[in-house]
Parts: C-alpha cells; sequence; structure tokens
C-alpha cells in the first residue's frame, strides 16, 4: 500500500542557524495509522510536523533537503493552501491560527472555502462544537478565548474539515488534564472510525501511549525509535532519551527492578492492565 505521509531523508536548517533542526529523517505512515511523535524539548517534533504541512520551507525558510510527499502531493513544491486541503494542522500555539470574529464562523470558514454545502456545513460545525466543549461559547470572540479554548477551537475547526491527515503538534498543552484526555479520546476515536491518519506531538504520554500504533522517538533532529509503544517500554522506560515515561510502564519497572528480572512478554500500559497483571500472580 502506498503511504500516506513519505518524508525521505529530510535535512533542515532554519535561515541563519548553525545547526540542522531535522538532521536525516525518513519516515513512512500508511493510512489510518496513529502516530506518536515524542522526543526532548528542541528536538525537532514542531519542525518535522510543519515540514509535513509545508509551512517548512514555504513559511519556515532555510536550507531544505530530501522529501515529504503526503497524499501523493510533494509538499515543497505546493501551495501551503492547497496542502491545508488534505491536512488539517494544529499548532502549538493557537493564537497563530484564529482569524474570525465568532467561533462558529472561525470553524464554518475553511468548510466554505472547502466548498462544503450549507447544510452539511452546520451539521460539522455542531459536531465539531460538541466534541470539543466549545457549543456554550460559540458566540464568543476567539481573539478573547482563554489558550485552552483557543486549543479547543483549532482541534474544532481541524475536525469539522475532516482532512485525510491530522497534525497535531502539542495540542493541548494549555488544557487541564480531564479536557486534554476527554478531547484526545474523541481525535483517537474519530480517527479509528473514520480510517484518517495521525501524527501527534504530545508530552501527555500516559494518555496516548496506550491508543496508538506507533511511537516515534525523535532526538537531535533523528528518529531514535520508531515502532510499538509496547515493544519500547518493555525495553525500559525511556530515560536514555530523555522522555518522561508515562506512570504504568515507569512502575512497573520498578516493580520488576525490585522481585526479580522480567521474564515476561509484555508490559502493561493501562492502569487497569497493570491490576490484572498484578492479580494475576505474574511479575
Ligand atoms: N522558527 C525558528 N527559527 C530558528 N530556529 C528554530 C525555529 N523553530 C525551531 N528552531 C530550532 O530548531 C530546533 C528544533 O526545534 P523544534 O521547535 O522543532 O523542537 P521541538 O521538539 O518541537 O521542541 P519543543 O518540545 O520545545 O516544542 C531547535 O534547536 C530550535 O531552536
Ligand atoms: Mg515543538
Amino acid at each position: 500500500m502506498m503511504p500516506i505521509i513519505e518524508v525521505v531523508d529530510l535535512r533542515f536548517r532554519y535561515e541563519g542557524s548553525e545547526t540542522w533542526s531535522i538532521d536525516g529523517l525518513s519516515l513512512k505512515a500508511s493510512e489510518g495509522e496513529l502516530v506518536l511523535v515524542v522526543g526532548p524539548t528542541g528536538s525537532g517534533k514542531s519542525t518535522l510536523l510543519r515540514a509535513i504541512v509545508g509551512l517548512v520551507p514555504h513559511f519556515y525558510r532555510g536550507e531544505y533537503h530530501g522529501s515529504v510527499r503526503v497524499c501523493g502531493i510533494d509538499v515543497s513544491n505546493t501551495p501551503v493552501h492547497v496542502v491545508a486541503t488534505k491536512v488539517g494542522m494544529v499548532f502549538q500555539n493557537p493564537e497563530t491560527q484564529l482569524f474570525s470574529t465568532t467561533v462558529e464562523a472561525e470553524i464554518a470558514f475553511p468548510l466554505e472555502n472547502l466548498g462544503v454545502p450549507r447544510s452539511e456545513m452546520l451539521i460539522r460545525v455542531e459536531e465539531a462544537l460538541r466534541a470539543t466543549g466549545m457549543a456554550e461559547l460559540r458566540k464568543r470572540n476567539p481573539a478573547e478565548l482563554s489558550g485552552g479554548q483557543k486549543q479547543r477551537l483549532a482541534i474544532a475547526s481541524i475536525l469539522a474539515m475532516r482532512p485525510e491527515v491530522l497534525v497535531l503538534d502539542e495540542p493541548t498543552s494549555m488544557l487541564d488534564p480531564v479536557s486534554a484526555s476527554e478531547i484526545l479520546e474523541f481525535v483517537v476515536r474519530y480517527c479509528r472510525s473514520e480510517r484518517r491518519t495521525l501524527l501527534i506531538s504530545e508530552h501527555r504520554l500516559d494518555l496516548l501511549v496506550p491508543l496508538v500504533d506507533r511511537m516515534v522517538i525523535i532526538t537531535d533532529g533523528k528518529i531514535s525509535f520508531d515502532g510499538r509503544p509496547h515493544d519500547f517500554f518493555l525495553r525500559g522506560t525511556g530515560e536514555e532519551f530523555r522522555i518522561k515515561p508515562p506512570r504504568v510502564p515507569e512502575i512497573y519497572h520498578k516493580v520488576v527492578a525490585a522481585v526479580g528480572p522480567n521474564k515476561y512478554e509484555r508490559v502493561p500500559l493501562t492502569a487497569s492492565e497493570l491490576v490484572e497483571l498484578i492479580s494475576s500472580g505474574d511479575p
């Protein structure tokens, strides 16, 4: 099957910078795959996501080598607004993303541009407002929303567009844990049911690690792990990659360290898996 995202030997250095922010990175994702991008601060996560939607090199300029294809489009020679019809992106800083005078209009505007019929548009706007807990704020001015509300709105806009690929860069960094998990769970359910491809960078690993198909760890602009989260945490907690491990695998490895070597082929990723493992008397 043709990959829906295909990054081949990408190197990128921002204008005026001495170092390569992306330094020889290749990555493929197929349709419907959910991929979590993890890495320490400054490792290149945002730069990679910008490159996948074409903001790198069209908006953020610099020295660019290699290629990025998404939905069969070479993004480096396609205008960003064309890529945006297939790929929805939520930025780390939602300020940069809002244009309209009401929350509703902000969600509806891109749909008008995509030529979505009005009746369909109303349905999609409603659904997106509800999914992100924004229904009561529909008449508010986006500029006056809190940081967390702006993030909800940015996610709502993307959901309403139903793009083939969703690229989310720390989309819930300004939200409280409960709202963040509600929204992320909705996004994951949506991508699963509609077979959308998701690429998400998030530091809330507890929630996403059990839900995604793949975890890609980036350090110094390169991929240092690419595989199933389970296989990653079976080896350890990932401290050598300078990431904060999710709580369940962390507890599990402490238990294993206390009671003897791990002879089991399975590491729990959720609290209920941990309870199950402990009550079975295995570790
Ligand atoms: N607009 C920019 N101009 C110049 N350099 C930049 C720009 N954005 C990022 N960089 C540099 O590129 C490197 C990778 O940054 P990037 O923002 O992609 O990392 P990140 O993994 O997203 O970090 P964080 O976890 O803090 O969001 C860093 O060295 C950073 O300083
Ligand atoms: Mg970032």
